[in-house]
């Protein structure tokens, strides 16, 4: 396996992405290679990521984290898909020719934010893969831009087309005890305003430029949608230290069919003897 610093420093190295598309993902070109090595890391780290998975990058953007994966997944393949026809061109054509096995789409899903005209809804989105498809999905910063709706497609979607025991790595800004003290202390980014239902949005004009989710809502979301919390990694976002990331961090794991039945017995079965609420 090939150490960070060789990654970064590999003769050939891809070219980075014009400024204008950075812009678009809200990244300064001095921060592209290595924030994308930080996630990079963090996947490779927190999920147990190996050289032969089947790796699906949900929003993927200009392919900040494309660009480490492509030295790192020798055997294993990457499907990215973005709403962004720009970003997934200039992934296309600077990434895929020079790695096969490096496949990028774009769908035509509407986001308020970052593709308004899009033809499909993302609460009624299907993605283009077939089920159980993917050892590891993840997305980077795009939960962060999604309303309830459609955070609940998406888990759906990721649930579908993961492997029975596959792990999924998301953020998000998510609401808690401690980070909702955080919003009123100045210098907080981003500043959330506004309550829209149980989520917090910087701009009534654009709620999907930035979104925070409580985090009890997003447990129970996924824990719906068959998987399994293994870890959170609280960000900084909210005036945090020493975390591991700036976004929160939420890593899960798809149930296996049989894991998946027995817990909806067991959940069935606790609520008819009221320990759940309905
Ligand atoms: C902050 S950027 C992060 C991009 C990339 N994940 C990264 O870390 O560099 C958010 C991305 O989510 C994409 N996006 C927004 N809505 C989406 C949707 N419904 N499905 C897929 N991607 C979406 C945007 O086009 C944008 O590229």
């Amino acid at each position: 396996m090939k150490t960070e610093p060789e990654l970064a420093a590999r003769p050939g190295a891809l070219p980075i992405p014009p400024a204008d598309l950075l812009k678009i993902i809200g990244v300064l070109p001095q921060d592209y290679v290595s924030v994308g090595r930080h996630l990079f890391r963090v996947l490779r780290v927190h999920t147990g990521l190996r050289p032969g998975h089947k790796v699906l990058d949900v929003g993927c953007g200009c392919g900040r984290v494309a660009w480490h994966l492509t030295e790192y997944l020798t055997r294993g393949t990457y499907d990215g898909f973005d709403v962004v026809p720009e970003l997934v061109a200039w992934c296309r054509d600077n990434i895929a020719p020079r790695h096969p096995n490096f496949r990028f789409e774009h769908v035509d899903v509407a986001n308020f934010h970052y593709h308004k005209r899009g033809a499909i809804q993302a609460q009624a989105f299907r993605f283009p893969y077939a089920d159980d498809s993917f050892h590891r999905v993840f997305l980077a910063s795009v939960f962060t831009h999604l309303l309830t709706d459609d955070f609940r497609n998406y888990s759906a979607e990721i649930g579908r087309t993961l492997k029975p025991g596959g792990i999924a790595l998301m953020t998000f800004f998510l609401l808690n005890d401690e980070s909702r003290r955080s919003l009123v202390r100045p210098g907080t980014r981003p500043r959330f305003w506004h309550q829209s239902g149980r989520l917090m949005i910087t701009r009534r004009d654009d709620a999907e430029s930035a979104v925070a989710y409580p985090e009890d809502m997003v447990r129970s979301i996924l824990h719906e949608n068959g998987f399994e919390l293994q870890q959170i990694l609280f960000g900084a976002w909210c005036g945090r230290e020493q975390t591991v990331s700036y976004q929160d961090v939420v890593i899960v794991r798809k149930r296996g069919r049989k894991e998946h039945w027995a817990g909806a017995v067991r959940d069935t079965a606790l609520r008819l003897t009221g320990w759940l609420r309905p």
